[in-house]
């Protein structure tokens, strides 16, 4: 039995999709958990880049099946592209992807409430405009539409038409847009409905039959623990819990089936949309980060705004997921620094703070401690053993491991699968 989660340990874009693909080469089954079509999962095999927005990153990887869980929510339009996109490279999907009867479907209206809410809004979050947190709101409100649904035309069209009812009264007297159609939203949908057939099945089952039978099995978090509903820096998080506790409830696993989480922790902090950021460089550093690191969403392409690594945070984030394993990416990115610093303290009226804060407002008062590290001005291409890195380097490493209580595992140097030290 061997049951893996691999989750984003600050504010999303770690390098995931990197870190899942590499694992896939060792893996049975990968599976999503929660969020939608606002993740962006890079993965880069030679001269081949492939961005993944809903479906798992072991996809590449022929013998891995995949699976989208209960947790996440579906844009059928988002997931039909993404399976015609990895068909036209070659990429056969049939029978390797199952997708979860009880997940909830993004649907037109979730996106165009997303984009007038951020719109109206005094304080907008700075979503994706993917629909996820409409989606999310509808399923805590039990009036979300599952993928079973698609199931029973006449219930479907029935629940259909009871939301966009509602929903085109919100769009028009809330946010002064058009009525919808409903006969083309009804059609759309339905059309879908015979193109996922195929896929959809109880993953659950499935995920704890394979669990039973041995199966190595990752799951793959989207976001951030520090995007997390519950734990991140609410209001400025996404609407699901990229948390490795989500995992188990996103997938219908038991917290008993799993061995090890791995965060992902990029080797500084990369934020998109708006929130506090406490280690956030708005100056030359910061512009350096961006330019070398190529730090663009994935999704939206809006640049990301970088800082150096802030182990207040990292700390906060192994401990509310159970780290077990960090794969530390994007390392290269630092060759050309003559020093690095690390955030190892916040400090609030002249008190250092002794944990996380939860109040937004905090985060953007607290003074920061840094600690000053040796860069070590030298490229890290083509190392594959720990030892034969830089000592600045591996010493910065073991900085991390002291402040966040965590292993390093595996050192990322490169977009490419292959560029990974992998430490017994
Ligand atoms: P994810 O959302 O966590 O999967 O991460 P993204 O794909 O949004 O962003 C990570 C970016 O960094 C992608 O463009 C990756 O190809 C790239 N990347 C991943 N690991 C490394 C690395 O070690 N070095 C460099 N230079 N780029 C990396
Ligand atoms: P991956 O999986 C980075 C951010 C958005 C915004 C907030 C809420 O690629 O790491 P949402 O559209 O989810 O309601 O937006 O969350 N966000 C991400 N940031 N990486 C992501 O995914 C993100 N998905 C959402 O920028 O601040
Ligand atoms: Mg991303």
């Amino acid at each position: 039995m061997s049951v893996t989660i691999i989750v984003g340990a600050q504010w999303g874009d770690e390098g995931k999709g990197k870190i899942v693909d590499l694992l896939s080469q060792q893996a049975d089954i990968v599976a999503r958990y929660q969020g939608g079509a606002n993740a962006g999962h890079t993965l880069v095999i030679g001269d081949k880049k492939y961005v993944l927005h809903l479906i798992p990153s072991g996809i590449l990887h022929g013998n891995v099946q995949c699976v989208i869980g209960n947790g996440v929510v579906i844009d059928p339009a988002a997931l039909m592209e993404e399976i015609a996109m990895l068909e036209s490279h070659g990429i056969n999907i049939q029978g390797r992807l199952f997708i979860s009867h009880r997940a909830h479907l993004i649907m037109p209206y979730h996106k165009l409430l997303d984009t007038a809410r951020e719109k109206a809004t005094g304080a907008p979050v700075g979503t994706t405009g993917r629909g996820i947190g409409p989606a999310y709101i509808d399923k805590a409100n039990r009036s979300g539409i599952r993928i079973v649904d698609l199931l029973d035309r006449h219930q479907f069209v029935e629940k259909l038409r009871a939301n966009i009812a509602e929903k085109n009264t919100l769009l028009q007297k809330l946010y002064g847009q058009d009525e919808l159609d409903v006969e083309k939203i009804v059609s759309d949908y339905l059309s879908f409905d015979t193109r996922i057939d195929p896929y959809i099945t109880d993953t659950a089952l499935f995920l704890n039959d394979a669990v039973q039978n041995g199966k190595r099995i990752l799951l793959e978090g989207a976001q951030g623990a520090l995007l997390d509903m519950d734990h991140g820096t609410y209001p400025f998080v996404t609407s699901s819990n990229p948390t490795s506790g989500g995992a188990c409830t996103g997938l219908g696993l038991p917290p008993t089936a799993v061995q090890r989480i791995i965060g992902v922790v990029k080797a500084y902090s990369t934020r998109v949309g708006n929130g506090p950021f406490p280690t956030e460089l708005t100056d030359a550093t910061g512009e350096k980060l961006r330019a070398i690191g190529q730090e663009f969403g994935a999704t939206t392409g809006r640049p990301r705004r970088c800082g150096w690594l802030d182990a207040v945070a990292l700390r906060y984030s192994a401990i509310v997921n159970g780290i077990t394993d960090i794969a530390l990416t994007k390392m290269d990115v630092l060759n050309d620094f003559d020093e690095l610093q690390i955030c190892t303290g916040y400090v609030l009226n002249g008190k250092r703070l002794k944990t996380f804060p939860a109040d937004c407002a905090v985060l953007e008062r607290v003074e920061l401690e840094y600690e000053t590290l040796k860069g070590w001005n030298t490229s890290l291409a083509g190392i594959r053993n720990f030892a034969d890195l830089p000592q600045a380097a591996q010493t910065y490493i073991q900085r991390i491991e002291e402040l966040s209580g965590a292993r390093v595992s595996y050192v990322s140097t490169s977009p490419d699968r292959d560029d990974t030290i992998i430490r017994q």
